[in-house]
């Protein structure tokens, strides 16, 4: 059979990638509303990465619609393949692998990358990687940062994850603590959304912030404290009650005092969790990753708090905090070093996958 030849093929190709000098991997990130393909080289060197966004698209409905989303990624992708390929210099000749996102992320979104990536794979007769896109959030860090290494503790911040992990190597890692309600980014973008500003809400809130107070002192609940878990639906719920009774009661308010005081408390609580996390596992590296790793507050408040702990702090430079194809290439190369995440042609996209 023709799928099973191809996949026999594929393993050896992969096992002989090992120990190639240089191996170029061509990446595709559709998950959510950017359209991303990247040429990556040894998994740090980012010949391009390109990102066709949609936030544009998606603003006018306060948030991203999958049916838009698939249909944006069906138009973009075969433009943003060739514009990768050429801002890299390179000819599909020269591809040795092809990774791509299957999950986790919007069921049409990704099915488009992901079927791209297959037929692509096939074609050009090179081994194709299934790489989590979570997982790609943290080797953004290998691109911005050519010498770090693991182990180190991660602190996961994005749309739809929020979790500290211990990263013993590139590919083993053992979860510490993750959100039992909401992500992070969840809370910024709901706040944002009552405040009435613009999708996506994460950078607006940090924005808005730097010329508010902390007026409102608001707390995350104590139930979690001793542990390394996060709960953020109660102060996100907490907001939106203030600014709803603020608005029934015809009451002036400060947005930027608001944003502000959801600010400080979220970081505060991600920062000390991190921390801890750190010195609960005797690691002295601490790495952020995922969309909410851009927020300037919470990198202050990391940098500070590994300053007075000697700890090294590590961030992705801003373009590979988002999302980005760059990152998956990473991932993929680091995969294919271990033998990990061939995929046949039956490789379907996932919405969900564990940490
Ligand atoms: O990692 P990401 O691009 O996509 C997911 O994998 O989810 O993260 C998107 C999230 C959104 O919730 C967005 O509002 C948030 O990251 N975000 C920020 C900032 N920039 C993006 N949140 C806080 N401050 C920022 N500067
Ligand atoms: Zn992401």
């Amino acid at each position: 059979m023709l799928v099973m030849n191809y996949f026999e093929r594929m393993k050896e190709k992969y096992e002989k990638l090992k120990n190639k000098k240089d191996v170029m991997i061509l990446s595709i990130e559709s998950s959510c509303d950017e359209t991303s393909v990247a040429v990556v080289k040894n998994g740090r060197e980012v010949l391009s990465n390109i990102i066709a966004s949609q936030i544009e698209v998606h603003r006018r409905f306060g948030g991203v619609v999958p049916e838009v989303a698939s249909r944006n990624h069906i138009t973009a992708i075969s433009n943003i393949y060739k514009e990768a390929l050429e801002t890299a210099g390179i000819t599909n000749k020269d591809i040795d692998a092809v990774a791509v996102t299957y999950g986790a992320g919007l069921m049409g979104a990704l099915l488009v990358g992901v079927n791209f990536a297959k037929g692509l794979a096939y074609t050009l007769d090179v081994p194709l990687i299934a790489v989590s896109h979570v997982y790609g959030h943290i080797c953004a860090n290998y691109i911005s940062h050519p010498s770090l290494e693991p182990p180190f503790i991660c602190l996961m911040v994005s749309g739809g994850h929020t979790a500290l992990l211990q990263v013993e190597d590139y590919n083993k890692m053992t979860l510490l603590g993750s959100t039992v309600d909401d992500a992070v980014g969840e809370a910024f973008d709901k706040v944002a959304r009552v405040l009435g500003l613009p999708y996506p809400g994460g950078p607006e809130i940090d924005k808005l912030a730097k010329s508010g107070e902390n007026k409102y002192n608001f707390t995350v609940s104590k139930a979690l404290k001793n542990t390394l878990n996060f709960s953020f639906s109660g102060i996100k719920t907490e907001v939106v009650n203030l600014v709803h009774n603020f608005s029934q009661r015809q009451e002036e308010f400060k947005r930027e005092d608001v944003a502000c005081s959801f600010q400080e408390c979220v970081t505060d609580e991600l920062a000390t969790k991190a921390i801890k996390a750190c010195k609960q596992r005797g690691l002295k590296k601490l790495v952020v990753a995922g969309g909410v790793g851009a927020n300037s507050r919470l990198k202050e408040k990391l940098q500070h708090l590994c300053e007075e702990n000697n700890i090294e702090f590590y961030s992705p430079v801003l373009k590979y905090c988002t999302d980005n194809a760059a990152m998956i290439g990473s991932c993929g190369y680091y995969l294919m070093k271990d033998g990990l995440s061939l995929a046949n042609l039956d490789l379907t996209a996932k919405p969900n996958v564990d940490l």
